[in-house]
């Protein structure tokens, strides 16, 4: 409930008796900041016609946790209470968050039941495993809120990528130098990570090569971590030929230690230069052996000379879109949540305004729709 208010999501919450045994309406009417509906008929001056007002209004049900009790009855189309009677009225996507003991998942009444939501249309959220409410150990615990998300937001995404095969990489890499050292970057990740999210809500088919970095896997996204330049490479050149667009969001360290030694370098003794040696350049490694009528974009981190950095390495690197952003802008550049960016292409420049790094990331999608229509 809370994670939906952050997200400026209007809630209206419906419970069921059972559900009022656990938590009281109070909370749920502090916290969506909205009237809780319950029963059909006794509390609601409108009487009977709240199902149908509240099925209208909304843009979509969302139905966490959905117990065995509440999928038996929805399955059956029944309406006997404001729950059932609000999802039998929707003509609104229905999603629901399956949670309950293992075994009353398993039973194939359940499964039943929940095939047959299924094949009217309702998502379900696979459960996740764990310890659940009643001490068992298994499947039926609430989803986590990140999955929650993402299926409400691919609802409503255009799925204007949807069969498309796409290879992201994010995140730094790390050059080591001894056992306990390298030579890495500031990249947090996030930007690729963001591509990623917004790719598979838009119906991609999403694989991240990802550096270290300290963020959750996207949902439905496959994820290959990597450490060094070379093992990003091998990765991605490994998966290239049978992707259809390739976004290289990593920040690809351009040198590594010429050797790294296999003790830690004393300080006492130690010769202090570090000698250096070139990394393969990823992106300019694809532009070279690129199949037609693959899309490739780049990054350029720029602190200075922005567009001319941008457009020599469009070209240097044979891609069809750079996306130029200022590394030293305060709101702009690493670890920050928010970003700045320019579009470049052979033909021309669209700046976006500053915008959460999701909202880039969707900007870049439009951006690489359209030229994969030809319409650049
Ligand atoms: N890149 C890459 N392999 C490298 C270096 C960069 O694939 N060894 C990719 C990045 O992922 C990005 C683009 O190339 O998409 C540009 O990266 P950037 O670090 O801005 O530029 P460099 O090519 O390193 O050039 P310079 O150091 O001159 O800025």
């Amino acid at each position: 409930m809370r994670c939906l208010a952050r997200e400026e999501a209007r809630v209206t919450v419906v419970m069921t008796r059972a559900a009022e045994q656990f938590i009281s309406r109070l909370t749920f009417g502090a916290l969506s900041g909205n009237r809780v509906h319950g029963d059909m008929f006794a509390d609601d001056p409108a009487g009977i016609m709240a199902h149908i007002t509240l099925s209208r209004e909304a843009d979509c049900v969302l139905i966490a946790p959905a117990t065995a009790q509440t999928i038996a009855r929805l399955a059956h189309g029944m309406a006997d209470d404001l729950l059932s009677a609000t999802v039998l009225a929707a003509d609104i996507p229905v999603v629901l968050c399956p949670a309950m003991n293992t075994n009353m998942l398993r039973h194939p009444a359940t499964r039943d039941n929940l095939e047959r939501l299924r094949g009217i249309g309702y998502t379900v959220i696979e459960p996740a495993s764990g310890t659940l409410a009643c001490g068992e150990v298994g499947a039926g615990r609430m989803p986590g809120w990140d999955l929650v998300r993402e299926t409400l937001l691919a609802l409503f995404a255009d799925q204007d990528l949807e069969g498309r095969r796409i290879l992201i990489t994010a995140g730094p890499t790390r050059e080591p130098l001894d056992p306990v050292r390298y030579l890495s970057n500031r990249s947090s990740g996030r930007m690729g990570y963001a591509l990623a999210r917004t790719a598979r809500r838009r119906g991609g088919e999403v694989r991240l090569v990802t550096g270290p970095v300290s963020l959750s896997d996207p949902p439905g996204v496959e994820v290959i971590r990597v450490t060094t330049a070379q093992e990003m490479r091998d990765a991605v050149l490994a998966l290239a030929g049978s992707v259809d667009i390739i976004v290289g969001a990593a920040a690809v360290a351009d040198f590594r230690p010429r050797s790294c030694r296999e003790l830690k370098i004393k300080k006492s003794g130690a010769d202090p230069c570090i000698e250096l040696e070139p990394n393969p350049d990823i992106m300019a490694e694809l532009g070279r052996s690129r199949r037609s009528g693959q899309l490739l974009v780049g990054f350029a981190a720029e602190s200075h000379d922005h567009e001319q950095e941008g457009r020599r390495k469009l070209e240097e690197k044979n891609l069809d879109l750079v996306v130029v952003n200022d590394i030293l802008g305060s709101r702009t550049g690493f670890d920050v949540e928010t970003n700045q960016v320019t579009l470049l292409t052979a033909r021309d420049r669209r700046q976006l305004p500053l915008l959460s790094k999701e909202a880039t990331a969707d900007r870049i999608w439009d951006r690489v729709v359209e030229l994969g229509r030809g319409s650049g």
